[in-house]
């Protein structure tokens, strides 16, 4: 019998793993600038972890849960996410003596029963930070700043921010008995699960993909004429501080994300090249959670990225782009005496790790360049009768155009160099 990977799993093989690893490299190290501490919690928690802490009538909580009872008869979950484990780890581990906020990151596995397809996986991962013990505004828009730049130091562009405000336990019940009222107008067009929600949680019935079900909310009354002065104007500060970065967004009122932990701000990033499963990462603030689980009443926000979709978005970009990976110099040849020079050079620049090509088909000058171009090389070195009477080569930096020329002895130092500076700098971005 032949066994397979269970259906929604995937194997990382050799040649996606060091892009795997350089996603989680750059993870730890941007989110170790913002000042985030690593914390790794269990695969596996207590099931009513997650039940009390995502909520009953979530559509992770009633469908897509890992559930099973071990050996020694108690309810395990393979974890669904992140935040309600980091959460019960500050409280066993008395994190709230600590200066405020306390910021934890994590990288890991997480389980739904979800149904696989593109970007939407059974095991999935994610990397993602909690911020806990704040309340300012100003977190709310580092979090959302620090997803930006996380997803634009990886090299995803065309990111569409939208942020929304779900109100806090003062001004949200007013909204949630007219959305209860709104639906139960509708009710013929629901599902039978939405049904269900429309009695017991309302805001639920957002998380249903079903046409109708989404028909039925259109006209829904907008969370943001429900706003109390303190949840409106907190929410004004965090845009005016994502302004004040140049960070554009969209607001969207629907954006009601499937937890029920969510208080005032929620975000997501969405990308278009992702098709149905466009969400990359998504997150917000969850100020009752930690009371909910018995601590003292602690305001505190995070989000979480998908790797898979990082990978995919990368993918598709990258075809887009029609680019080959990788090429840092290439040299160009002119004459048989330039070729042997070339030939030898492109070995040395080799042998010291730097990624180096010429051209094997005879081309002339132009041809060379345009297959230079083609390669996307950060670097060609010219190398023609001239330079060789000389003993030197021209290098052009391709991305700003700037030229230099060098002894031919002292090229390969010259690229050891050079090439070690531009990665520093592409790490400090
Ligand atoms: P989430 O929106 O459920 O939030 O997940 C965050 C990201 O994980 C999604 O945007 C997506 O990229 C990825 N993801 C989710 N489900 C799947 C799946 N089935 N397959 C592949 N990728 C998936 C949370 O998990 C919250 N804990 C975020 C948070 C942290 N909120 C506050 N703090």
């Amino acid at each position: 019998m032949e066994i397979k990977a269970p259906r929604g799993t995937n194997d990382i093989m050799p040649d996606q793993a060091k892009s795997w690893y350089e996603l989680e490299k750059k993870a730890v190290s941007l989110f170790e600038r913002y000042g985030y501490g690593r914390i790794v919690t269990p695969t596996f928690e207590n099931t009513a972890l997650f039940e009390r802490g995502i909520g009953e009538s979530t559509e992770i909580v009633q469908k897509e849960m890992y559930t099973f009872t071990d050996k020694g008869g108690r309810s395990i979950t393979l974890r669904p996410e992140g935040t309600a484990p980091v959460v019960r780890a500050y409280l066993e581990h008395n994190l709230s003596g600590q200066p405020m906020p306390v910021k934890l990151y994590y990288l890991g596995s997480m389980y739904r029963y979800e149904r696989p397809q593109a970007g939407r996986c059974r095991e999935f991962w994610q990397v993602g930070v909690e911020a806990i013990g704040s309340a300012d505004p100003a977190i709310d828009a580092e979090n959302i700043l620090l997803l930006i730049h996380y997803l634009d130091y990886v090299g995803i562009s065309d990111l569409k921010l939208l942020i929304n405000s779900m109100g806090c336990e003062k001004c949200r019940p007013d909204f949630v008995s007219d959305i209860k009222k709104k639906l139960g107008k509708s009710k013929d067009l629901l599902c039978n699960d939405c049904k269900r929600r429309a009695e017991q949680n309302p805001l639920r019935v957002f998380d249903c993909k079903k046409s109708k079900c989404r028909e039925a909310l259109k006209k829904a009354p907008k969370i943001s004429n429900y706003l109390c002065d303190s949840c409106s104007g907190h929410f004004d500060q965090v845009k005016s501080f994502l302004k004040e970065a140049k960070l554009s967004f969209e607001q969207d009122p629907w954006l009601v994300r499937g937890f029920d932990y969510y208080t005032k701000t929620t975000f997501e990033v969405i990308s278009e090249e992702l098709g149905a499963q466009n969400a990359l990462g998504g997150g917000g603030r969850y100020d009752g959670l930690i009371e909910e689980f018995g601590g003292a009443s602690t305001p505190a926000i995070g989000f979480a990225i998908g790797i898979e979709r990082v990978l995919l978005a990368l993918s598709k970009q990258q075809k887009k782009e029609k680019k080959m990976p990788g090429l840092q110099v290439f040299v160009i040849a002119l004459g048989e005496k330039a070729k042997q020079k070339t030939f030898r050079l492109i070995y040395d620049l080799r042998k010291v790790g730097i990624s180096a090509d010429m051209d094997f088909q005879e081309r002339s000058l132009k041809g060379q360049m345009k297959l230079a171009n083609k390669r996307n090389a950060e670097f060609t070195v010219i190398i023609g009768s001239d330079e060789l009477e000389r003993n030197v080569c021209g290098i052009r930096n391709m991305e700003i155009g700037s030229q230099d020329e060098i002894e031919l002895d002292k090229c390969v130092d010259w690229f050891e160099v050079n090439l070690c500076k531009k990665e520093q700098n592409i790490e400090k971005k």
